[in-house]
């Protein structure tokens, strides 16, 4: 039996996958894992993710998911920023699987830089489709649990009540928003 949501990520060095491990013990969602199947690890990994971040279209086939994601109330994705945009990975699942997602979507971002990211997110909504609430995360400092708890308990809450606007929660290392759905 599923769970109600399921908090599908990409990481190339783990700090994603972590991130979304802790989110998802926290709301009870299944983990699921996605990929594009090609070998990004070490120094060579790096520079062919950084190339690949500049092709246009970027070439990525990501490898099928083992569950039905309209199976769930809510899907939250998870993957890191390259060369300054969510990361082709990530886009390539948005692409492959738009029509497949439930209705309501979260996304978790991450990036070494203590930036917000918002312009990024904001064209990756632009491409493809508006997040109910976006959380995004700079992992060069440890992540503290309570921002989890919080992004987790909202998503919670979302799911109870009707959308509304809510102000920007906002620091320095991390964003979170919310949107009408
Ligand atoms: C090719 C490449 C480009 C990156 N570009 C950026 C960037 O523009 N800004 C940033 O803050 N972090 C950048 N990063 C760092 C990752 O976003 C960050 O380390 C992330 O937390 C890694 O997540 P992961 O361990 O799940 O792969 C880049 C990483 C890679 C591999």
């Amino acid at each position: 039996m599923y769970s109600r949501f399921a908090c599908l990520y990409y990481s190339r060095t783990g700090q994603t996958k972590e991130l979304m491990a802790r989110l998802a013990l926290l709301l009870g969602a299944d983990l699921i894992e996605y990929s594009d199947g090609k070998e990004r690890k070490g120094a060579f990994g790096y520079l062919r993710s950084a190339i690949d971040s500049y092709r246009k279209p970027p070439v990525v086939q990501i490898e099928s998911l083992d569950r039905p994601l309209s199976s769930y109330e809510a899907v939250i994705i998870g993957m890191p920023v390259w060369a300054e945009m969510p990361c082709i990975v990530g886009k390539g699942l948005l692409a492959q699987y738009e029509t497949r997602f439930p209705h309501t979507r979260y996304l978790l971002l991450t990036h070494m830089a203590k930036a917000t990211y918002e312009k990024a997110i904001e064209r990756l909504e632009e491409t493809f489709f508006p997040f109910r609430r976006t959380l995004s995360v700079c992992t060069k400092e440890p992540v503290e649990n309570r921002l989890l708890e919080d992004f987790a308990e909202k998503i919670r809450k979302d799911l109870e009540k009707k959308p509304k606007i809510e102000t920007a929660d906002e620091n320095i290392h991390t964003e979170e928003k919310e949107k009408n759905s």
